[in-house]
């Protein structure tokens, strides 16, 4: 059985872990990262954001085509869906970016191992894969596992036809009607995506709204232009089990008729992944709902065990495990390292993306923040008008007194671009002021941002 020594033993090679990789090798450690799949990358690169992404922008493109080409004088002939091409291309996409990983792994020095990695005891990692164990010896081991689609009790998944968002990635064929349970990020992302190549959508959330934890106007004005687009919407409708029946799949909810249809999507949420990861050797126990409790220095209460990202509580964002686990490797060398949870934002990459940063208006209200308001409607901007996407809002929340920004809210074309510019804002602790008075290049969409900081004190131009 052979064994090594490293300083840091990473476990996980997501988001979280391979960047945390690369930052502890920048800081002189030698580090290892031990990854079960053959790609690095994680979810995200793998089977999450990056496949999602790139299907979003093909169906998108042939949305558009068939829809808007059009206003732009455009036509087209017979439009013809080559649906094996445009899923060749996502996974081409994500070759592309796993491949990426694996050269940034050679460039910094870092030993990857396949296999599945666990805790073997203090300082101890044991690699399994079908050939051998290998075990790990290291000052610092850091888990970064991310997590899994959770399911409902009632359910049975059936591979393709009622699977998770990993099957829904990789359809066959477009899907005659699918049933998506849960209107959160997954559902809006992937029940689009259909939806734009031809199949009937209806979104089933428990909820009485959509996307829960956003700000609750945006949110409905986004739910108005999915509707415009073709989603069908059951809210309050508490799905309790779902099966395949002679050939079609059936969705039970609590208190309604069964919903037929011919493939069912699971978006109920994620949940950590934490499975044989031989926690029980140094004396971890899982939080209730089965995160890893760690301190602010993502320090488990194992000696030198540490972990990051979903397995941690706080956002399942990939973005999220990334700055932790930046600021955990730092914290390993330096003793210091710091996420500012405040600017970390949130997208949905629909059309029009929504984008979110800060505190929502109902998280003031209810910890009783004077605040002040700026809206501003995309329509009031002139890029927008070139583009010929012009709905969505803009909305800016400042301190009541200080006038420091609190948080901006975004439905709207390349909201996910545009919150990085209000994100920044919030970790330099700018004032809505301070934005206003920023000269913003015109024509862009940053001038919507621009004039929903105007509009706080309002004075906004194009209103
Ligand atoms: P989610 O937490 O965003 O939404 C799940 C929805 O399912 C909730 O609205 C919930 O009320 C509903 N639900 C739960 N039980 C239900 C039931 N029995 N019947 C009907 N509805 C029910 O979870 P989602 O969309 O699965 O995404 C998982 C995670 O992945 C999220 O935490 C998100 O942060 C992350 N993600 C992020 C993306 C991005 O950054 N663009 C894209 C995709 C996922």
């Amino acid at each position: 059985m052979p064994t090594q020594q490293h300083d840091l033993v990473i476990i996980g090679s997501g988001p979280g872990g391979y960047v945390a990789a690369i930052r502890a090798a920048q800081l002189g450690m030698n580090v290892a990262c031990v990854e079960e799949a053959p790609a690095l990358g994680g979810t995200c690169l793998r089977i999450g954001c990056i496949p999602s992404k790139a299907l979003l922008e093909s169906s998108e493109r042939f949305a558009e085509a068939k829809e808007r080409f059009a206003i732009h004088g455009i036509q087209v002939g017979e439009l013809k869906l080559d649906l094996a091409a445009m899923l060749r291309r996502k996974d081409q996409v994500v070759t592309t970016l796993t491949r990426g990983v694996e050269a940034l792994f050679k460039k910094n020095k870092i030993t990857r191992y396949l296999g599945h990695g666990k805790l073997g005891g203090p300082g101890q990692v044991q690699v399994q894969n079908a050939n051998e164990t290998i075990t790990l010896n290291a000052k610092f081991i850091l888990i970064a596992t991310g997590s899994r689609p959770a399911t409902l009790p009632g359910i049975v998944l059936e591979g393709d036809r009622i699977g998770t968002s990993t099957e829904a990635l990789s359809y066959p064929e477009v899907p005659k009607h699918l049933v998506v349970i849960g209107g959160g990020y997954i559902g809006l992302e992937l029940g689009s995506v259909w939806r734009r190549l031809g199949a009937r959508v209806t979104v089933l959330e428990f909820l009485d709204r959509i996307l829960f934890g956003m700000d609750t106007e945006i949110a409905g004005e986004a739910q108005k232009l999915f509707v415009k687009q073709g989603l069908e919407f059951r809210l309050g409708c508490k799905v309790t089990g779902a099966r395949l029946e002679g050939g079609q799949c059936v969705v039970e909810s609590e208190g309604q008729e069964p919903l037929t249809c011919d493939r069912v999507l699971v978006a109920v949420g994620r949940v950590p992944h934490t499975a044989h990861l031989g926690l029980e050797s140094v004396g971890i126990e899982l939080h209730k709902k089965g995160f890893i409790p760690v301190n602010e220095h993502f320090a488990t209460g194992a000696e030198g065990v540490y972990a990051i990202g979903d397995v941690i509580t706080g956002p399942m964002l990939a973005h999220k495990a990334e700055e932790e686990g930046i600021a955990c490797v730092e914290y390993m060398a330096t003793g210091h390292g710091h996420v500012n949870y405040d600017a970390i934002a949130g997208v949905v990459y629909t059309q029009p993306e929504i984008a979110s940063v800060g505190k929502t208006e109902e998280q003031l209200k209810e910890a009783g923040t004077e605040y002040r308001k700026g809206v501003f409607p995309f329509r009031g901007n002139a890029r927008v008008r070139t583009l010929g996407q012009v709905e969505g809002t803009i909305k800016m929340l400042a301190h009541g007194k200080t006038d420091r920004i609190l948080g901006v809210h975004i439905l709207g074309p390349h909201a996910g671009d545009l919150i990085n510019e209000a994100a920044t804002a919030i970790a330099f602790g700018a004032s809505s002021e301070d934005l206003a008075r920023t000269c913003h290049v015109h024509p862009t969409l940053g001038e919507a941002l621009r004039e929903a900081a105007l509009g706080v004190a309002g004075r906004a131009i194009h209103i």
